[in-house]
């Protein structure tokens, strides 16, 4: 009984948060890893629920093998502060319950900061893993959230050299920083064969060539005079190849209010469908013969893959993609991004097979081994 009391106080509580769609794939290896480690960790998942789509969230617990929930706060969508501040009322109270030893959150969207935030009022010490990354970009809601997390934040696990840069020109002590990798490429690695298995092109009747889409920043989407240049680019892009577009539930709805429906419905062979599950979705991309994409992690993903990836905005938090990898960021104007693609398709887009430092399958491993040694 003594030795099992004992036991139990070496072990660490961890309760890992998960919110929106990017998160999942950063924290299942996360949780997988401590699951691993039984007499060392007793890791606890709690879904904040900002993301609650089966397409958007049920799909990727099934695919990425993410543990049920252990708690659901059900916040569900909102304006940022609405959404930010249920967060932080229904986390609070899970934490003075669990009085976890760690709270570790990921990545830049609002249930990460919210959740940081409850910790560090509370004296929960809290993790943050993605940190360091910048755009440089005030306008986008991720990079107040970056900010404001790593400067709270107890321990920062960044995924590349520049991120710890960033993180000591901000003045935080380097004794708060670990290099520990790109954790989403865990996730990567150990799912790629099962995804290359499945009969995704078979069931989207794909037969060729095809460039992948995705798209729902709101600088992007959220405005005509910055959608329209975009489809402008995508209809001369289709012409020559089919875009397959998982169309996230945001741009959906913004085609609609934008009164673009019938715009983007003419462009022929711009194929819009559901928003995939993680395995789908990898084994499209790791064989499209292009990906355009606004998002943050998809840029990583192709540069572990060797797929030439464009970027549709005008800056990027992940430098090191563009640096050491296949992504270019072309920004939003018509005849740069049809350029570009130009450039791609005709064999003179970057194809590159280094891979960023730490980009191993490890990062998770590294994470638990800092933790534990704290
Ligand atoms: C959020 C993140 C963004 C991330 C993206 C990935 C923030 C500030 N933004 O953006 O960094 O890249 O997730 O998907 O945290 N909606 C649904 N069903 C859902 C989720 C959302 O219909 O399951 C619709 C709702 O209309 C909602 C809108 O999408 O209002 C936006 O959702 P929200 O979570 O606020 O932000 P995202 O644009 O998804």
């Amino acid at each position: 009984m003594c030795l099992f009391v004992a036991k139990m106080k070496t072990m660490l509580k961890v309760i890992n948060v998960v919110g929106a769609r990017p998160n999942f794939m950063k924290v299942a290896p996360i949780v997988a890893a401590m699951k691993k480690r039984p007499t060392k960790f007793l890791p606890l998942v709690v879904h904040t629920g900002q993301h609650y789509d089966a397409a958007m969230s049920d799909s990727f617990f099934r695919d990425l093998e993410l543990p049920e929930p252990d708690t659901h706060l059900g916040v569900g969508s909102g304006s940022h502060a609405a959404q930010t501040a249920a967060v932080m009322e229904r986390f609070e109270p899970i934490v003075l319950q669990e009085k976890p030893d760690w709270v570790l959150v990921v990545g830049d969207v609002n249930s990460t900061i919210a959740c940081a935030l409850v910790c560090v009022k509370l004296g929960i010490k809290v993790a943050h893993v993605e940190a360091g990354l910048r755009s440089r970009d005030r306008t986008m809601p991720e990079e107040i959230n970056r900010l404001l997390t790593d400067q709270i934040a107890d321990l920062l696990f960044t995924p590349s050299p520049d991120a710890d840069e960033n993180l000591v020109a901000e003045g935080i002590p380097r004794e708060r920083i670990r290099f520990v990798g790109n954790v989403m490429i865990d996730s990567l690695q150990k799912h790629l064969k099962k995804a290359r298995a499945l009969p995704t092109h078979e069931k989207l009747g794909l037969n060729g060539d095809y460039a992948l889409l995705t798209l729902h920043r709101p600088s992007n989407v959220d405005m005509r005079e910055s959608f329209e240049p975009i489809l402008d680019a995508l209809e001369a892009i289709s012409s020559k190849l089919p875009i397959v577009f998982p169309v996230h539930p945001r741009t959906r709805k913004t085609i609609a209010e934008l009164g673009l429906s019938e715009r983007v419905e003419s462009i022929k062979d711009l194929r819009m469908i559901e928003p995939l599950g993680y395995l789908d979705f990898l084994n499209l991309s790791s064989s499209a013969r292009l990906v355009l994409t606004d998002s943050g992690g998809i840029q990583e993903e192709t540069t572990a893959l060797g797929i030439p990836c464009l970027t549709l905005r005008e800056n990027t938090e992940r430098p090191i993609t563009v640096e050491m990898g296949t992504n270019v960021v072309v920004g939003t104007d018509a005849t740069k991004i049809i350029a570009a693609a130009n450039a791609a398709l005709n064999g003179l887009g970057k194809k590159v097979l280094r891979q960023p430092p730490l980009w191993d399958g490890q990062t998770s491993e590294r994470i638990l081994d800092a933790l534990e040694s704290l």
